[in-house]
């Protein structure tokens, strides 16, 4: 069974230009003029675009004393309705402290659920000899991340010679280590003040992490990476510090990654001074929301491509959860949505106001995210033999975001009342029609596939070149020579 996508104006990272796209089953079998299927996909005044992947979702996730309430299959269904069809999603190991256990946790919960395709990053909270052996079997099981929280002290935070241990086991096994950067004592200790002082509403969740802590963490966490001689991806960049420290890395020539989210480009901190509670509690997230100028400069970096990816951390937790933290913000669950509304709301905000070409936005909403993860051109590219994950994208529909029409399952949206000029009109996974605006019907939970990501073989060759041209004469910097193991 084929069917064509016809009519429609192709865009991808490089280049945009008018063609049909001949899917075969799940791939994508020609790219072409007049091209003829068993169906058609009316693709007239559209774009065709690559489906977007959201690379930091924690759906179900246990956390905080509770757990995220969205789950695989309704954030999945979400993701479809607004073209995302990939999410990664974090795996984090329970009290026994496996990370295999974990990963079979996380499939067991996802497989029957998950309508879209899934991938996972994998934190190392702890470190030791199990977890040192497990992560070459997490690796050989097609998970080539691994995640290292430098917050939340007393649960997932990590210490820098634990981080550098993991680093360094990356980058043996070819694995790109992930950091949550906020300084997680400054926090702990900001909070216990804030608290002290009677400042105990959601404001004081982002008094408690300002962008220094943040801005710290990731210096610390590209110097621990450039010692460790390993490639870094920073998320959830919120701060000119934080951005400040990722340009500098690459300036310098070391490879290292930063994403924003779809919340901190567009909502900044005077959300927490809403005097309703639960107005300010459910946009409690870490690092929180930042003033307008940190907003410029994340916009900015997209535009420079200092910054290459926008994501969601689609950690989405109920009001009633939210009121866990009423009698103080450090017991809020941090987290917000956004996985329905990341590409719509990215449109309007980036493309339509001249931030972004369309080219950009593919690059940023699926593309760039696709070669980080070692993926592409299965994912994140309209090209022959690639998976036929394509959004037909209308620059016509429109909408107002209400939490009422969502498909998440939470009581809000971040974004309420915000207007959004394009939308999905179709969303492809693998060739099958999971989303049709005007339909309304969900996918079949279960159809999603977890993607294994092969094993960076060369990552660090460009690296390594680099620090022999610059090792200090006499000096022989052989990454071979740095220990390796626990
Ligand atoms: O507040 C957040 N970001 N919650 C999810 C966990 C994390 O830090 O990514
Ligand atoms: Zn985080
Ligand atoms: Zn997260």
């Amino acid at each position: 069974m084929s069917k064509v996508i016809k009519n429609g104006t192709i865009v991808t990272a490089d280049r945009t230009w008018k063609a049909d796209v001949l899917i075969e089953g799940e791939t994508i079998k020609a790219i072409g003029a007049d091209l003829k299927g068993d169906e058609t996909i009316d693709a007239t005044d559209a774009y065709v675009m690559p489906g977007g992947i959201d690379p930091h979702t924690h759906m179900e996730m246990p956390f905080m004393g509770t757990h995220a309430a969205e789950t695989f299959e309704s954030g999945t269904f979400a993701a479809a309705t607004g073209g995302t069809t990939m999410l990664v999603d974090f795996v984090l190991p329970g009290p026994d402290g496996s990370i295999l256990k974990a990963m079979d946790d996380w499939d067991r919960k996802s497989a029957p659920q998950i309508s879209v395709d899934i991938g996972y990053h994998v934190a190392i909270a702890d470190w030791n000899e199990t977890i040192h052996g497990e992560m070459a079997e997490v690796v050989r099981r097609g998970v080539n991340t691994f995640k290292h929280f430098m917050a939340y002290k007393g649960a997932l935070m990590i210490d820098d010679d634990e981080m550098f241990a993991s680093f360094r086991r990356c980058a043996e096994l070819g694995a790109l280590p992930l950091v949550h950067a906020e300084n997680g004592d400054v926090v702990a200790a900001l909070q216990e003040k804030y608290m002290a002082e009677g400042l105990t509403g959601p404001e004081g969740h982002a008094f408690s992490r300002p962008p220094e802590v943040e801005g710290e963490a990731a210096n610390r966490a590209i110097m621990i990476a450039d010692a460790a001689n390993v490639p870094l991806y920073v998320v959830h960049v919120s701060c000119e510090q934080a951005h400040e420290a990722i340009r500098r890395a690459r300036q310098k020539g070391m490879r290292v990654y930063g994403e924003p989210l779809i919340q901190h480009l567009t909502l900044d901190d005077s959300e927490y001074f809403n005097k309703d509670w639960d107005y300010s509690a459910r946009r409690v997230m870490s690092p929180p929301f930042r003033n307008k100028e940190h907003q410029a400069g994340l916009w900015a970096g997209l535009q420079a491509g200092s910054l290459q990816v926008v994501a969601t951390d689609h950690c989405a937790f109920t009001t009633e959860q939210k009121r866990m933290g009423l009698k103080g913000f450090p017991m809020i669950p941090n987290g917000t949505g956004g996985l329905e509304d990341r590409m719509p709301m990215l449109w309007t905000e980036g493309v339509e106001t001249g931030r972004l070409t369309p080219n950009e936005f593919v690059a940023v909403t699926s593309s760039n995210i696709a070669k980080i993860l070692n993926v592409y051109p299965k994912k994140g590219a309209i090209v022959e033999g690639a998976d036929a994950d394509i959004v037909v994208w209308d620059p016509k529909l429109s909408k107002t975001i209400t939490a009422a029409a969502q498909k998440s399952i939470i009581d809000y949206n971040v974004f309420e009342g915000r207007e959004v000029s394009a939308l999905p009109r179709y969303t492809l996974s693998r060739g099958e029609v999971v989303w049709a605006d005007g339909q309304n019907s969900a996918p079949q939970p279960g159809r999603g596939r977890f993607v294994p990501r092969p094993a960076f073989p060369s990552q660090n060759v460009a690296l390594t070149k680099w620090k022999a041209l610059t090792a200090p004469r006499g000096v022989k910097r052989d990454p071979r020579n740095i220990p390796s193991g626990v």
